[in-house]
């Protein structure tokens, strides 16, 4: 059976700056093909140099498979991958990208109701895209931001149809979560990705929604505390038949990385994904952000999970 592919090279199109401190790169497959489909919100992977793996969300529209746009606004105190792709990145480079995964479940008739905290629309840009193309008015976007929002140019059409809700907290209050997302009544499904004090106002106001009907993206991993019953297991990475003893204070991921397997590592925390791997025997304590009841079945978010049994053998 061929083996599904992982990643590929793609070439850096170009680079622009629609404000300062975010840069925006048009990726394309070298020779022009299509790239892999993407569904809505969804994430890529850029394989940087020095062995650094960042995670993007996908801005253009899903029906465009020619190109790839991300969105990257630089950190100065965060772990190095922005700062690369600004100072380092140009026009011309090849680059490792990810097949994009996920993506978000929009609401098919009811109400899509995203919230945005500056550039924390970049989840929710090829969504709109995507629904407006398809000539749906099922969406509101309430995006906050100090000063002008820094990717309004790919969301004219949204703006002047009526459907974004600027508010540029220079000069105005940040709305309030919990009002907002209740005026839309008992179908709508929310979606949020801004800075943690608005991410806590939203969880803390759809606290009772169900599952189904809330979608949260966070930039930065919450902080997770050790399982007190942590036990030493053996991980077994299938494909190769080699096994390691991880112990509770050396995590699943040092073990792996010390094996040298074959795991894409990002945020490190157990919100991107990029760690996903399909597991046979277990059963995995997970401890993402990731993945569905369903998808846990099968896969787990090895950097930050844990095992329940002795042996915790991956399809790797
Ligand atoms: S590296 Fe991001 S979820 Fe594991």
């Amino acid at each position: 059976m061929a083996k599904p592919i992982k990643h590929l090279q793609a070439v850096v199109r170009s680079i622009d700056e629609p404000m300062p401190g975010i840069k925006r790169l048009v990726l394309a497959d070298q020779d022009d093909w299509r790239l892999p489909a993407f569904h809505p919100g969804a994430h890529i992977d850029l394989h940087l140099d020095g062995g650094l793996t960042r995670t993007y969300s996908l801005c253009n529209d899903p029906a465009d498979c020619r190109r790839y746009i991300v969105a990257v606004k630089k950190e100065d105190s965060g772990r190095g991958g922005s700062r690369y792709i600004h100072e380092q990145l140009r026009p011309g480079d090849k680059i490792g990208v990810s097949v994009p995964r996920s993506g978000m479940a929009l609401a098919p008739t009811a109400m899509n109701i995203f919230i945005a905290g500056g550039i924390g629309v970049t989840p929710f840009v090829s969504a709109i895209l995507a629904l407006e193309r398809e000539h749906k008015e099922n969406y509101v976007l309430h995006w906050t931001s100090r000063g002008n929002p820094s990717l309004a140019d790919m969301l004219q059409p949204a703006i002047r149809a009526g459907r974004v809700h600027l508010y540029n907290t220079l000069e105005t209050a940040a709305p309030d979560i919990q009002s907002l997302v209740r005026h839309y009544g008992d179908d709508a499904k929310a979606f949020c990705c801004g800075p943690d004090r608005m991410l806590d106002a939203f969880e803390a106001a759809v606290a009772h929604w169900p599952d189904s009907r809330k979608h949260i993206e966070r930039f930065v991993a919450p902080k997770l505390a050790p399982t007190p019953s942590a036990h030493p297991y053996t991980v077994v990475l299938a494909k190769s038949g080699r096994e390691k003893e991880v112990l509770p204070e050396v995590s699943l991921l040092a073990t792996l990385e010390e094996m040298g397997a074959d795991v894409s590592v990002s945020c490190g925390g157990g919100i991107c994904g990029a760690c996903r791997t399909r597991w046979i025997e277990g059963p995995p304590i997970h401890r993402d952000r990731v993945l569905t009841p369903q998808e846990r079945e099968k896969e787990v978010i090895v950097c930050v999970a844990e095992c329940a049994g002795p042996r915790l053998v991956l399809d790797i």
